[in-house]
């Protein structure tokens, strides 16, 4: 399925595989937001002979509000307004935001519960429904740092992305979530989001203005596993796949 990024296909071998759960992983700033959102819209704006929509996208926020992802996106040449207000609706936004905004020590009425499990099971949820809704062919949950990160230990960690995965694989859609890295040096921790996707992406700035997207892993394809330099643009992400990184 091509990724919607100019030089990225060739890199995964032809295209993000169909009905997987893809990692993007990267510093903020690096393009993870602007990365998922061409991969949507190149779906959302494929037309079939007949002009009705081919590949339904839905985007699953939990870090802006849906005007702000709007206003950014369009700046890096993506007009998801007009896709989601097409004849066929081929985009809709999911504003998962209040996600965020549950407290550690949460209570439904008087009584306490986890907040982390009550943002958790909050986010399922939404994504679940959503799902039901739109039945999407491309997802892209962006991003869930804010959520895991509150599973620092790596045991309680793993069921809740593994429930998250098993929730996206439900969806046979192709899906990439996103997620901030905190350290791209040597010897970082390998955290089990990146065994439990079956494919991960990590995207660095390696010194300044330089920028390297590499994919470490794509279950069932032929990649190519060397960092390669990308630039963001006023047209959005571009990789140059055949060049080498310096
Ligand atoms: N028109 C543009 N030209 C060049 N760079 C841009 C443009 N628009 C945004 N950027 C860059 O894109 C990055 C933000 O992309 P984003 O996808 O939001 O990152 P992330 O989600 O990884 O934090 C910033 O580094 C910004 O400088
Ligand atoms: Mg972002």
């Amino acid at each position: 399925m091509e990724s919607g990024v100019l030089g990225l296909d060739s890199m995964l071998g032809g295209g993000f595989p169909r009905g997987r759960v893809i990692l993007v992983l990267g510093e903020p700033g690096t393009g993870k937001t602007i990365l998922s959102s061409q991969f949507l819209y190149a779906g959302a704006s494929k037309k079939s002979t007949d002009g009705s929509n081919l590949e339904k996208s839905m985007f699953i926020g939990m870090n802006e509000p849906k005007a702000r992802f709007i206003d950014e996106m369009r700046a890096v040449g993506m007009d998801f307004e007009s896709l989601e207000s097409g004849d066929d609706g081929s985009f809709a936004y999911v504003d998962a935001s209040d996600v965020r905004r549950i407290p550690d020590q949460a209570k439904i009425g008087r009584i306490p519960v986890g907040g982390r499990e009550l943002g958790f099971v909050n986010l399922i949820d939404t994504i679940q429904e959503a799902i039901e809704k739109y039945s999407p062919r491309r997802i892209a949950v962006d991003s869930i740092s804010d959520l895991i990160f509150r599973y620092p230990k790596i045991e309680e960690r793993r069921p809740v992305v593994l429930d998250l995965v098993e929730t996206l694989q439900s969806a046979k859609a192709t899906c990439l979530m996103t997620s901030e890295l905190l350290s791209t040096g040597e010897g970082r921790i390998i955290q089990p989001e990146e065994y439990l996707a079956e494919g991960v992406i990590l995207m660095r700035t390696v010194q300044k203005g330089i920028r390297s997207i590499q994919v470490l892993k794509m279950r069932g394809s032929k990649i190519d596993t060397k960092p390669r330099p990308y630039v963001i643009k006023d047209s959005g992400i571009e990789v140059y796949a055949t060049e080498e990184l310096y």
